[in-house]
């Protein structure tokens, strides 16, 4: 497996192109099985899982067309209706053609996902929501057998969903799931998250009518069909908070191009907190890092609150910051297995249940640490610019998975990373 080897001590300074948002890509990309006519997307990142995304759609009989401008996407022949477990274990979100095939042709047969390393994840809240618009769903041998036969039409009935906690590919599932459906579904207690409306905003150009978008309420007017559509992918807000957690780190000054600031405001807050200075226009953010920054206390929460998908990467900075904080995870029960590599690096981190108490000032020292899951590995390559000496982070492929060139965008601006292949 891939090895990321890191020269610690590197101050950085320069810009950084931000890509698209892995999140809003991945949703996007399987909207396209709802319309038998050419959807067209620019700023599709180049990552792990939208390459697992697209041969997920070929199994099912998507025709994808790729320039280095934009991916075109065609469904007008699907052949399958099933998603099996070989590429739904290695991406969960996979589960969102369950909306998609069931809403245009009645039939789905898609693997449960199975837990992963940072929660169980369950996905009852997708399934009570299609089945409250009428889809029968049985679970067999860990597949989610799930059909429209019985119901006039072969078609699933709007109605109004409450969904009993927030889910950002629960609401994307069952606001695919509505576009195609009779009648209007209201989605309460939606999630707001901006990867969601961006899926929201490409089905509206595709024909849906999605009103309630970015808010917890969104109500969906099923329509008959789809039509050709373009749209350009929205930026990655985790990526450049994660480049920008890098600047005060490493105490440099660190520009993020092609972002919306408005998109970012619980995480520029913390960032400020930290005492380096942060400037913005309408299209980058830029740190002004320096030496001696602050620690932050952090409680992940569903959109516009901090995100869970950005907590690894500020426990990185806290564990060098001034003092001592408190990083409390709400969404996944087990999203703290950076915390033990990070201590084989020199932190001191103590948890009880799911908040961790971190002594700051910690002096890192690089040796070998293993990735577990996508947003723990980036906080172990923050941990590594910053210690001392080389550190070498294994199992890298998890990182592959939401961050494009990461390596290269780091090394442009300063750092000295190299990947080994093994
Ligand atoms: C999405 O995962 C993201 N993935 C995650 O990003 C992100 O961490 C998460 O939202 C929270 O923001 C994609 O968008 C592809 P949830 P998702 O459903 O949709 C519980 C990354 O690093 N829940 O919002 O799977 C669930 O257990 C990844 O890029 C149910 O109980 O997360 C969790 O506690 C990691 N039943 C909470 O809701 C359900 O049916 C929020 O999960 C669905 C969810």
């Amino acid at each position: 497996m891939d090895q990321l080897i890191i020269y610690g001590g590197k101050e950085l300074n320069g810009e950084i192109n931000i890509s698209g948002a892995k999140n809003a890509a991945l949703p996007i990309l399987i909207s396209s099985l709802l319309s038998d006519k050419p959807l067209i997307l620019k700023n599709v990142p180049d990552l792990y899982d939208i390459k697992t995304t697209f041969k997920l759609l070929k199994v099912l009989g998507v025709e994808i067309e790729k320039s280095d401008i934009n991916v075109s996407l065609n469904a007008k022949s699907i052949t399958q209706f099933d998603a099996p477990y070989e590429l739904v274990k290695t991406m969960r979100a996979s589960i969102l053609v369950l909306g998609p095939l069931l809403t245009r042709f009645g039939k789905a047969r898609v693997s449960l996902p199975g837990g992963c390393s940072i929660g169980s994840r369950p996905v009852d809240i997708h399934i009570k929501g299609l089945e409250a618009m009428g889809a029968k769903i049985n679970l067999n041998q860990g597949y989610i057998d799930a059909t429209t036969a019985h119901l006039p039409n072969n078609k699933l009935v709007g109605c109004k969903i409450f969904m009993d906690q927030v889910t950002v590919t629960g609401t994307e599932n069952l606001m695919m799931a509505a576009v195609l459906a009779e009648g209007v579904t209201i989605l309460e207690n939606s999630a707001k998250e901006p990867e969601v409306e961006d899926l929201g905003d490409c089905l509206n150009k595709m024909g849906a009518r999605i009103t309630g978008l970015g808010t917890n309420t969104i109500t969906v007017k099923g329509v008959n069909s789809l039509n050709t559509a373009e749209h350009t992918i929205i930026f990655d807000r985790i990526e450049a908070g994660t480049y920008l957690v890098a600047g005060v780190m490493a105490g440099g000054n660190i520009k993020c191009n092609n972002v919306d600031p408005d998109k970012m405001e619980s995480i520029i807050q913390k960032l400020k907190e930290t005492g380096v200075t942060v400037t913005q226009d309408k299209t980058s953010i830029t740190i002004n890092g320096k030496k001696d920054f602050d620690s932050v206390d952090i409680r992940t929460a569903p959109y516009p609150a901090f995100p869970t998908d950005m907590q690894a990467q500020f426990m990185a900075l806290n564990v060098i910051a001034n003092g001592v904080s408190e990083v409390t995870e709400t969404i996944f029960e087990n999203r703290f297995m950076h915390v033990q590599e990070l201590i084989r690096m020199g932190a001191d981190i103590d948890i009880r249940q799911n908040t961790a108490i971190i002594k700051g000032n910690a002096l890192l020292q690089g040796t070998n640490v293993m990735a577990t899951d996508l947003r723990a590995s980036a906080s172990l390559v923050l941990a590594g610019l910053v210690a001392k000496g080389i550190t070498i982070i294994d199992r890298i492929y998890h990182l592959d998975r939401g961050y494009q060139d990461l390596e290269k965008k780091f090394n442009a601006i300063g750092a000295k990373i190299e990947r080994v292949y093994k």
